[in-house]
């Protein structure tokens, strides 16, 4: 059996040294001691200022679209469920804006067009798909603008770096998952990284039942404040993400040089390197993608239709611009995720990878 994905695993010394302290100091959550210094380790590694550590990416997602008062956001049909489903869980509006074929991220004229239609339009929620960065310069020209809000899921893009700037950076918000199938993982967990101070601190207050230091109320809140153990498992996680990544990139690339004349990668974005958070494969029609999944289930290889259906079809009747989307609709169908993860060989990418070109070729 290859699995899809296998979540990194904290080693138990490692583990239980963290956990030790957590015990003996009685501090299990609240901002404790390890949450704080898990936060000023991702800070410094990830290259960001105003970092928040919450208990999950959905929350993360919620708590950035009430930070901002979002009331109707245009959005990608191509990402996870999470994305637009957080929004409907708040009563917020969103419309999708088509992707473009080449990264299969949200594209900016499409976003334009929306922005120009609907007067109700206050946000921008784009996804980094598969890691791989949006068209991040032309999203924040255009929200400059046109004066909205600009919010990045970025629950894949652990680690990536644009022109050697943390994509973090770009945005006035970008959330993190730190899901166990994440490459980075504090069993369940999540950030937001804010442009400005002040909206951090107004989010602090929000994952804290809307308490300042003081435990004065100030604004409406909920619990999304992570836990010292969650922390413990990330600061492990954190110590071992350069091979994890190192070897994640590998895997990437040995994918590449196997698979690029048989199927189809999405265009990466210039100047970003690769994490191999994910390995998307685009194949030539659904009947193709078919038969590949069921020679994968043949010899017990793990696979994803990832993400398929369209968030538009959750959605019927949210507004699309322009009016049909073409590319998501083209390429939900026919394309996969195949096997990734921290435990992976090359020899077991060689073998996904031979099943595929038996089918393809
Ligand atoms: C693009 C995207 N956004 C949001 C989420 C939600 O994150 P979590 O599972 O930590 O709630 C995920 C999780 O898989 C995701 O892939």
């Amino acid at each position: 059996m290859i699995a899809l994905n296998r979540p990194f695993v904290p080693p138990v010394e490692e583990f239980n040294d963290f956990i030790k302290s957590a015990n003996e100091s009685a501090w299990l959550s609240n901002f404790g001691p390890l949450e704080t210094r898990l936060t000023e380790e991702l800070k410094s590694y990830l290259g960001v200022e105003n970092l928040l550590l919450v208990n999950n990416g959905s929350s993360a997602l919620q708590v950035a679209y009430r930070t901002f008062n979002i009331k109707h956001a245009i959005t990608t049909p191509f990402s996870f469920i999470a994305t637009a489903s957080t929004m409907d869980w708040l009563n917020i509006d969103f419309s999708f804006a088509d992707i473009k074929r080449s990264s299969l991220n949200i594209d900016p004229d499409n976003v334009l067009r929306g922005i120009r239609q609907n007067q109700a339009v206050d946000s921008v929620v784009a996804t980094h798909v598969y890691g791989n960065p949006c068209d991040v310069q032309a999203l924040e020209a255009l929200c400059l603008e046109y004066n909205k809000t600009l919010i990045f899921d970025a629950a894949h893009a652990f680690s990536i770096n644009l022109n050697g700037k943390s994509i973090l950076n770009y945005g006035d918000a970008s959330i993190l998952s730190f899901h166990a199938t994440k490459i980075f993982n504090s069993i369940e967990g999540g950030a937001i990284a804010f442009k400005h101070k002040h909206d951090y601190d107004v989010a602090r207050e929000m994952i804290c039942f809307g308490m300042d230091k003081t435990a004065a109320i100030n604004r409406t809140g909920i619990n999304a404040k992570m836990n010292e153990y969650q922390a413990a498992a990330g600061l492990v996680c954190l110590r071992h993400i350069p091979e994890i990544l190192q070897h994640r990139c590998q895997l990437y690339s040995t994918y590449q040089a196997l698979l690029s004349d048989v199927v189809t990668f999405p265009d990466w974005h210039p100047g970003a390197a690769v994490n191999g958070a994910y390995v998307p494969v685009i194949l030539a029609s659904e009947e193709q993608l078919l038969a590949v999944g069921a020679a994968f289930d043949q010899h017990g290889i793990g696979f994803r239709r990832y993400f398929h259906p369209e968030l538009h079809a959750y959605y019927p009747d949210k507004l699309t611009y322009p009016d049909t989307l073409n590319v998501a609709r083209d390429i939900a169908p026919r394309v996969m995720c195949i096997p990734m993860h921290a435990y992976l060989t090359i020899a077991e990418v060689e073998q996904v990878s031979s099943v595929i070109r038996d089918v393809v070729s």
